[in-house]
């Protein structure tokens, strides 16, 4: 059914019906349009614009038809043009044409725009809940190697040993960013479009700030014509799904790495791995390879509403409809491979004996040279130079640097004397840093029990705002 004719003398041609058509992929913003129709009704009626037995009759028939909607009892037909005109007929085919009424002082501009903002909100705050399980997945893992030693790199090259807990926990912190992101967003969209009409607001006395409140928004849109023109709150949705996924990659990249054969560190479990079809003896990290593709895509997702969204004029144009398949799509993404990352991450077990070896090797330990000359008041230039000589023996004589003589130590400045030994171990270098943030034990366990209250407090409410949003909806 179309919501338009009257002047027009042909039906629309096939090709235009095709290509207009967008209940195929916009059929899933039903629930939130019936919401908002519950609210753009109630408006309607205290404004007087309705008769209290048509308010009435229009009330019931679209509860039947959420609940008709929910079971799958009422689907789009092939004729429907979008979500909003299929539930208008559907609204017709219960009550007659009493269903057009909801047709006042409402467009399909501003109506699309709130329905997609509530739908946005209600994904964006699972996608927060489903953070918050990924983020403590890794720090149940971050706890379990928190006493084992590996190398660090920089440039893919052993750096400085840390401890591997401090590795997996660094994750912890990128996600935590990204829950504030949703909340910063969140707080920005929470502005309703409803009321802002086709684009100049309504004659008819409605108060959008009334239907703002009844929707769980804080206000209602200042300008009508960016009521219905805005998208920035799908672009900056695609944003932070893009950058989740680009965190997730990174994970992805470090467990494609680190279960190689040549590190041979990361066992992945069996259930988040695959098989090839040829090679029988192959166990694919397919799930990290996936997080690492995926975000190609999220990145897509952004990139073309934003090449749509540049120089379109306002209010609103048609291209406006290919807002909604990326955001659709990149949520449904970011739904799949969050569950099969923390599946990954919970599940993989890690080889402490073949970190623990690999920790002092490519000289990672040359840092403590320096920093015990520095102790030691040569100046960190002149101490640099002097722990790069010692590398430079060592690979000479193709020894490790605590096997260094004494009279080689002391040959390349005479403050290094013996004790400098006692840094050398891999226990050491790792204890020696004890500042906040730093991969020593006790700083280490304070990240960690840190993070455990922050993950805890912001899922408490982020639990919170999905009650309060699911109350909404069932209002
Ligand atoms: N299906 C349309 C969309 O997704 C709904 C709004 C149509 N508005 C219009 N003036 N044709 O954007």
């Amino acid at each position: 059914m179309a919501l338009w004719g009257g002047r027009f003398s042909d039906a629309p041609a096939d090709a235009v019906f095709a290509l207009s058509r967008s209940v195929q992929f916009d059929w899933r913003l039903a629930p939130y349009d019936l919401r908002s129709s519950l609210a753009h009704l109630r408006v309607l009626k205290s404004s007087g614009l309705l008769t209290p037995e048509a308010a009435t009759k229009i009330e019931g028939a679209l509860k039947d038809l959420i609940s008709d909607v929910a079971s799958a009892k009422f689907l789009p037909s092939a004729e429907d043009e979008d979500v909003h005109s299929a539930l208008e007929r559907g609204l017709m085919e219960k009550i007659g044409e009493t269903g057009g009424a909801l047709r006042a002082g409402r467009s399909r501009n501003d109506q699309v725009a709130t329905d997609l903002k509530l739908y946005a909100i209600d994904h964006m705050l699972d996608i927060a809940q489903q953070i918050g399980l990924l983020q403590q997945a890794l720090i149940a893992k971050a706890t379990e190697y928190g006493d084992a030693p590996a190398p660090g790199f920089t440039h893919m090259q052993h750096a400085q040993p840390i401890l591997f807990g401090h590795e997996l926990a660094k994750h912890i912190h990128a996600f935590a960013r990204d829950i504030e992101r949703i909340q910063d967003w969140l707080a920005r969209t929470s502005v309703s479009p409803l009321g802002s009409g086709a684009l100049a607001g309504s004659g008819l006395c409605l108060q959008p700030e009334i239907t703002a409140k009844d929707l769980g928004f804080t206000s209602s849109s200042a300008n009508s014509i960016d009521g219905v023109s805005d998208r920035d709150f799908v672009a900056e949705a695609l944003f932070i799904i893009s950058l989740v996924g680009v965190h997730l990659s990174r994970i992805g990249e470090e467990w494609c790495i680190w279960a190689t054969t040549e590190f041979g560190w990361a066992k992945v479990a069996d259930a988040y791995s695959t098989g090839s079809s040829i090679m029988p003896q192959k166990k694919n990290p397919d799930m990290a390879e996936l997080a690492r593709g995926k975000a190609g895509r999220l990145i897509g997702n952004l990139t073309g509403v934003l090449a749509m969204l540049k120089g379109l004029p306002f209010a609103y144009n048609r291209d406006l409809q290919e807002d909604k398949e990326p955001l659709f799509d990149s949520i449904d993404t970011l739904r799949l491979v969050l569950p099969a990352v923390t599946g990954m991450v919970a599940t993989t077990a890690f080889d402490r004996a073949k970190m623990l070896a690999a920790a002092p090797q490519g000289f990672s330990l040359a840092t403590e040279v320096a920093d015990f000359l520095v102790r030691a008041g040569v100046p960190f230039a002149v101490a640099h130079e002097a722990a790069g000589k010692c590398v430079a023996i060592c690979e000479s004589k193709n020894i490790e640097l605590h096997e260094l003589s004494d009279s080689d130590f002391t040959t390349v400045n005479p403050k290094l004397t013996s004790e400098v030994r006692k840094s050398l171990t891999v226990e050491g270098a790792i204890a020696s840093r004890t500042t906040v943030g730093a991969t020593g034990k006790a700083a280490l366990a304070k990240q960690l029990a840190e993070a455990t209250a922050a993950v805890k407090a912001t899922q408490s409410k982020i639990s919170t705002q999905v009650t309060t949003f699911s109350e909404m909806m069932g209002q």
